[in-house]
């Protein structure tokens, strides 16, 4: 915690140096306590350069011995704050050991050493082992861990580290050991403990070059029946990134930790993942199919970690998005290839637009690559993430799957076993493919989401179609100017049947492909295609191509000719999002004047095509038929009123539900889920319809729909159709709502992961008395302020994804919400920082809200105690 006078002071790319020292080795030993855990850090040091002091780096240790070659340090010897331990004259070459006391049991930030649910467990990136011992914290220092674990037998009869186990015994005491030794060099963020009384379940994988490796999971008992989905996950995620990037795994144990206090999603330590249980524990009872399909992301996402940020990690955190895009990119491929390419695009592009381009649109605006941060916690985010990934995306399209397969290869080969830069990567993948990406790197070094403007110009004369396009980065905070960025705009030509047409552009002798990439790499550029008729529309940016605002020039007729032509699937569901868009703005214009803009007679004939075309599968349709979220409308709408925007979608939400009752019902009733249940993809799908229906048909206020939906809720086998069904008659706001709550409370009380949900529920439940049942549901018995779970199903849910309570005019919302980030901040500041993110957006809203929100940013900042992550982002949203 700080106060007012110490600022704290922002870190720089620019400032990077190489490490004085490199550590040769570390043996670790915990003799835990759950109070009082001593630990003892033996490392050999050599220096890297001339004579320099050694700062080492720890936070809320107790130091009890300092000694170099078996030497007690004397005191004048070094210094020691809040935040490290210097030694000021060290020999080149010697051995130093640390031993310093911790409390696990009061370490609500859940960083470092801590206790859940009575196991041990750690976290340690990003700077989370400072908090274990004194040691160079950054992840260049690379080392061979062997870790020695002494505990209490009974209590915590599983010990784990990372690497292979290579010694055990019984101590006196009723205690024992086990040691561990992972062969690998690794930073220490990639260090991990475990000691607890866990189920662990086993299986095995044999690797292509025909190694067995043994797989572990390690749950609570109780839950052992709820494992066999990841471990499912994980031998096809190691299946597929040996067949997709030759990665071959290279221990021979790889373990995966369940615990239910987590801040993140789950975390790659070198051959031992901790896991928030959210993304390990699923039964068809107890899971949705969206945390069916979590589940199998995040367990690939933490496997291909081990090569893409183990084998070949960051040289410093501002190259986080070196390891986490490109293994989100590898994540999302891997879920693409064992579920619908075109869903997951479509999701994986929602998620995107809806909440990277606000990031990118906000005070908190940073490159991929950022160049300064004050806490890298703050820098775990969607840019960081899922833009990352697109960048490696572009990669991938520009070079083409075989090119980018050698680029990779060059990468892992060349930087294997070091701590590199996002350049590093982008230079294999040039070096490999003999291609120029020097402009490319423009994409890592720019915040800001570009505009591109496409204008058509036909001239019928020479049967030419020109594409008229325009490049703009809007200014982000700290950079005014931006240069332009080569922007791969994939394009095809369609006929009046949807076919591509061969294509020929100005200059080549003949057509070819039908498909170009058009690089748009300046201010304005023109692209001619030659040999065109009249008639013929250009499907842009196909599948996405870029991450970019797209402005075109097609009328509405050309949007539903796109919408039910075009054969590239992302683009056929992206024409009627661009519809549905124009709809909404108009009306929501229309609204702002008191008046009601109608049925809209184009947008719902698009909806009964495509409810009924035989040509899209059932998860396509259900994404067809959802109109674009409020929170991406509302980019497009300067100073937006949420309650309005609400109004509006759901007015015409209703209209549609009205109009098209009868094939609504009649598809619901057809994708009924009788016979047994399955997570493959066309079963999600077609619950996914299913439910989407119902969501329309309960807007229509009919007992007979109502009944239908409380008979889902109560015959449902599996948890993706009950608690559509609850959520149906929540966030209707149906008075039966009340009692399925009670049922499900009662039934699910004892679940953790199903509990979130029932808060999760009823905190996003679109009316604005909402907020008087969150401010009540903070009182609840089940609900705890320390698990990170919990929080983020109420009050998270609350923020971010309920704009109608918590953008109320009164703004009570915003109080509440920042009361409870000021309590929160005193425990868990990693997890207090991301719930400001709702109001770090106050530049969206109308001048009142604005105030309001502003004000409640001005009270945490004057209350004069916050975290480092809190100053940060409150501080940067106040500029
Ligand atoms: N490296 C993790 C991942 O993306 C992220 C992570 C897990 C994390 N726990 C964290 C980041 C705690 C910061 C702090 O897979
Ligand atoms: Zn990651």
């Amino acid at each position: 915690m700080m106060n007012t006078e110490t600022v704290p002071q922002p870190i720089y790319l620019r400032d990077y140096t190489p490490p004085p020292f490199s550590v040769e080795s570390l043996k670790l030993h915990f003799a835990l306590d759950e109070s009082a855990t001593e630990v003892s850090a033996r490392m050999q040091l050599q220096a890297t350069g001339t004579a320099q002091p050694l700062r080492l780096n720890g936070q809320k240790l107790e130091l009890l011995a300092l000694r170099i070659d078996g030497n007690e340090v004397g005191e004048d010897e070094y210094t020691v704050d809040e935040e490290s331990l210097t030694l000021h004259r060290p020999p080149e070459r010697f051995e130093l050991e640390v031993v310093t006391r911790i409390d696990p049991s009061a370490n609500t930030a859940l960083e470092g050493l801590y206790t859940s649910s009575g196991n041990f467990c750690t976290q340690c990136e990003a700077e989370g082992f400072r908090k274990i011992t004194y040691y160079p914290d950054r992840p260049d220092v690379m080392t061979i861990f062997t870790t020695t674990i002494v505990a209490d037998k009974a209590k915590y009869p599983v010990l784990l580290s990372n690497g292979n186990q290579v010694e055990q015994g019984e101590l006196d005491g009723g205690k024992h050991f086990v040691t561990w030794h992972d062969p690998h060099p690794k930073p220490c963020y990639l260090f991990a403990l475990v000691a607890g009384d866990l189920a662990c379940i086993d299986d095995s994988f044999t690797t292509m070059s025909g190694r067995e490796v043994k797989l572990q999971l390690f749950v609570q008992h109780g839950n052992e029946d709820k494992t066999a989905h990841a471990m499912a996950s994980l031998k096809k995620a190691m299946a597929w990134d040996e067949q997709t990037f030759g990665r071959e795994y290279d221990l021979d144990i790889y373990m995966i930790v369940a615990v239910d206090d987590f801040n993140m999603g789950a975390m790659e330590n070198k051959g031992l993942n901790i896991f928030n249980s959210r993304f390990v524990l699923a039964k068809q009872e107890t899971a949705t199919d969206t945390d069916f399909y979590g589940i199998e992301s995040v367990i690939a996402h933490e496997y291909f970690h081990n090569w893409s940020g183990n084998r070949v990690t960051c040289r410093d955190w501002f190259q986080l998005s070196l390891k986490e895009g490109f293994t989100v990119f590898r994540d999302q491929q891997f879920s693409a290839d064992m579920n619908s390419p075109a869903v997951q695009r479509i999701d994986d592009v929602t998620m995107l637009r809806t909440h990277q381009f606000a990031e990118d649109a906000g005070p908190m605006a940073h490159p991929v690559r950022p160049d300064s941060y004050v806490e890298i916690n703050n820098f775990y985010t969607l840019t960081v993430y899922e833009k990352g990934a697109e960048l490696i995306r572009m990669l991938h399209t520009l070079l083409g799957a075989k090119c980018f397969r050698k680029g990779s290869d060059l990468y892992f080969e060349r930087h294997d076993g070091q701590a590199v830069t996002c350049e590093d990567f982008v230079q294999a993948m040039a070096d490999a493919n003999d291609y120029d990406l020097t402009s490319f790197l423009n994409w890592y070094r720019q915040a800001g989401t570009p505009h591109v403007e496409v204008r058509r110009e036909y001239h019928a004369g020479n049967r030419a179609l020109t594409l008229h396009m325009r490049q703009h980065t809007p200014p982000t905070p700290g950079q005014p100017e931006k240069q332009p960025m080569p922007i791969p705009v994939k394009t095809a030509l369609l006929d009046e049947h949807g076919t591509a047409l061969p294509l020929r552009l100005e200059g080549e002798s003949d057509a070819s492909g039908t498909e170009r990439i058009l690089l748009l790499g300046q201010p304005e550029q023109s692209f001619t295609f030659t040999d065109v008729s009249p008639g013929t529309v250009p499907s842009l940016l196909r599948n996405f191509s870029a991450p970019v605002k797209l402005k075109t020039d097609y009328s509405d007729e050309e949007l539903a000719f796109l919408m039910g032509h075009d054969n590239d699937p992302f683009n056929r569901r992206e024409a009627g999002q661009q519809l549905a868009l124009r709809v909404l703005l108009n009306q929501y214009a229309s609204a702002q004047k008191g008046e009601n803009g109608g049925v809209h007679a184009g947008l719902s004939a698009a909806f009964a095509r495509n409810l009924t075309d035989p040509s899209l599968d059932q998860a396509l349709i259900a994404e067809a038929i959802s109109l674009p979220a409020e929170s991406y409308v509302a980019e497009f709408i300067d100073k937006v009123d949420p309650q309005l925007l609400h109004k509006v979608h759901l007015g015409i939400r209703s209209e549609l539900a009205q109009e098209h009752r009868a094939v609504l019902q009649k598809i619901y009733d057809k994708c009924d889920s009788s016979g047994p249940y399955r997570v493959d993809a066309a079963s999600m799908g077609r619950r996914r319809l299913r439910n989407q229906c119902l969501n329309y048909l309960m807007l229509l206020d009919d007992d007979a729909v109502v009944e239908q939906c409380l008979a889902q809720y109560h015959e449902a086998d599996n948890m993706t159709d009950g608690l559509a069904a609850m959520s149906a008659l929540t966030h209707t706001g149906h008075e039966a709502a009340t009692a399925v709550l009670e049922d499900f409370y009662h039934r699910w009380k004892d679940d953790n992961l199903v509990l979130d949900k029932w808060f999760a529920i009823q905190a996003s439940s679109p009316f604005e008395a909402t907020y008087e049942t969150v401010a009540a549901l903070v009182e609840h018995a089940d609900f705890h302020i320390r698990n990170p779970n919990r929080v983020r199903s109420l009050i998270g849910a609350f923020g971010m994804r309920n704009p109608v309570a918590f953008h109320r005019v009164d703004g009570k919302g915003y109080t509440f919400l920042a009361s409870f980030i000021m309590e929160l901040d005193q425990l868990n500041p990693q997890v207090a920082a991301r719930l400001l993110t709702p109001l770090t957006q106050w530049h969206r809203y109308d001048l009142s809200r604005q105030e309001k929100m502003r004000g409640e940013l001005e009270r945490i900042l004057g209350s004069g105690k916050c975290s480092k992550d809190v100053y940060e982002v409150v501080s940067k949203s106040l500029d």
